[in-house]
């Protein structure tokens, strides 16, 4: 272990003895947990963080002015369409997906290293119930969606096949997350295809590039943002272990969106049939203020421009034909390649720039003791997993439709969006449209018919509960067998066991 000599020296040079002040005071258990700590961090790269933040604080706050001058949206011929592409088409891109996956060529990488701030819970998002009545997680969620890929995947190709799993995740977030994939038996995955490894932390920093000391003993440390990702695939060596199963296709994509479709055979079919080494799955964006990043071009180099980096003026722009202008928006989806990843975690990771967080961070003051600050007094680096697209040598864009496929989780119930409420309310609306376009329909607790409404209004709850599991159906195929001419009461959960009685039931 480090001595504390060699961390003071280590620390002199990064420009950051401070950390080092209530060492006097300290008891021998926290003095080397406080070492430990700190020998982790390589001066020089402290030095320069310390800096580089102070520096990016030091310019003045909000979007870059220049920005709206560069920009511009995505040329029509990169971005494919589920909604306006030929049906044909999807058909050939399900297809070469499907393949893909039965040739074991498919993974999915999860983002799970995030602290869930905005939900305000303290454990990780994915162990999350939205209040689905079967009681789900997002974690089980996704978990059943590999397992019916796989199935929907082998079955046409009469193969047995695995779409490993790749969570990424970070001090915060690893040991609950393992935690809870054990105690779920996996969710009946084999655990040797479920693979967790950690990203990077990083020092919360003040304004006048000071680490910040979150107790006498522990200095405050946040996950290096998503883009911590190309890090982590090299700490880790997670490419070498994708390499050696043979997969060459990866499904990126963040932890909260309920509808999310995990190795979507459709995108995955669009990219590798455009010979992308990139893709971004868009929706429609309609309200210029929702923050979600926009997948446009600066300076003709196409990239993802985040919400909190557009000016409002600019996100309001519109388009001759009233949509808005930058309209593509990112839902944090993204198609690699293996090659691509392996040369970003190479070459330009490095080169990636970390973007700049003003947040509140807890710290102890001068005397030592605990400071909750009412407003922000420290600064945050993150990079973006989607830093990486101006590097990519054929970047595509796939737009997808909203109610199918994102709603996400950012807020606690009484938000006005992104709620667990709305998230449960726009998967059992989804479920609903697929039961009755099978043809079910539905009864009150009482017996009384209840209207059929293939078409929801946005926002609006069905008329009947309805939750279909992913074991049962991926993407609403497969659902006629069981439900075609049936009336059902509701709230039905269509599970495996529900599903085999409705086959063994008499036709209706
Ligand atoms: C993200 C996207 C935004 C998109 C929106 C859609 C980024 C940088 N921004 O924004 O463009 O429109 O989702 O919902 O991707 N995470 C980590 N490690 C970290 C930080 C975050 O793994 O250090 C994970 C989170 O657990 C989550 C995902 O990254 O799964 C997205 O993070 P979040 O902070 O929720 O991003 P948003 O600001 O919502």
């Amino acid at each position: 272990m480090a001595s504390e000599r060699d961390v003071r020296a280590r620390l002199r040079l990064a420009g950051q003895e401070h950390l080092l002040r209530f060492w006097d005071e300290l008891a021998p258990g926290p003095r080397a947990a406080l070492l430990a700590q700190l020998a982790e961090l390589d001066p020089v790269a402290l030095r320069e963080h310390c800096q580089r933040a102070a520096a990016a604080c030091a310019r003045p706050p909000g979007p870059c002015p220049e920005l709206a001058a560069r920009l511009r949206p995505l040329p029509p011929e990169r971005v494919g369409s589920m909604s306006h592409g030929d049906p044909e088409a999807r058909q050939r891109w399900e297809e070469e997906g499907l393949r893909q996956i039965a040739l074991n060529k498919v993974a999915v990488l999860l983002l799970a290293g995030g602290q869930g701030t905005r939900l305000g819970v303290d454990y990780p998002k994915g162990m999350y119930r939205v209040g689905l009545p079967s009681q789900k997680t997002l974690y089980q969620l996704q978990a059943e969606r590999i397992r019916r890929v796989q199935q929907l995947a082998g079955e046409r190709h009469g193969v047995c096949c695995t779409v490993p799993w790749y969570v990424m995740t970070s001090e915060f977030t690893l040991g609950p997350t393992a935690t809870f994939f054990r105690e779920h038996d996996f969710f009946q995955l084999d655990p040797s295809n479920v693979v967790l490894f950690e990203q990077r932390m990083l020092p919360a920093v003040s304004f006048e590039g000071q680490a910040i000391l979150e107790r006498k003993d522990k200095v405050a440390l946040a996950p290096d943002g998503n883009g911590g990702l190309y890090r982590a695939l090299a700490d880790h060596q997670v490419l070498e272990d994708m390499q050696h199963r043979g997969v060459d296709f990866v499904h990126v994509y963040c932890v909260d969106n309920i509808l999310v479709r995990l190795a979507d055979p459709v995108f995955l079919g669009f990219c590798v049939l455009q010979g992308a080494d990139c893709g971004a799955k868009v929706v429609e964006k309609t309200d210029p203020q929702e923050p979600v990043g926009v997948v446009c071009q600066v300076d003709g180099v196409p990239q993802v421009v985040e919400y909190s980096e557009i000016s409002p003026e600019t996100a309001s722009l519109r388009a001759s034909d009233g949509s808005l202008l930058y309209n593509a928006g990112n839902i944090c989806n993204h198609f690699f390649t293996r090659g691509f990843l392996q040369t970003v975690a190479k070459e330009f990771e490095p080169l990636l720039q970390p973007h700049v967080a003003v947040k509140k961070v807890p710290h102890v003051d001068e005397q030592g003791a605990l400071v909750k600050p009412l407003k922000p007094n420290g600064i945050k680096m993150e990079k973006f997993v989607f830093d990486v697209f101006p590097f990519a040598s054929n970047l595509v864009a796939f737009q997808v439709q909203r109610e199918e496929e994102f709603s996400p989780l950012k807020n606690a119930d009484g938000a006005a969006s992104d709620s667990p409420s709305s998230a449960r309310r726009a998967l059992l609306a989804q479920h609903y449209r697929w039961a009755v376009r099978a043809g079910a329909r539905f009864l009150d607790a009482q017996g009384t018919p209840l209207p059929a409404q293939p078409c929801l209004p946005p926002n609006e709850d069905p008329p009947a509960i309805c939750e279909i599991s992913p074991l049962v159906s991926y993407a609403g195929e497969g659902l006629d067998v069981y439900l075609r001419g049936r009336t059902l009461r509701s709230p039905l959960i269509l599970d495996e066991t529900r599903a085999r009685e409705l086959l063994l039931a008499q036709d209706p």
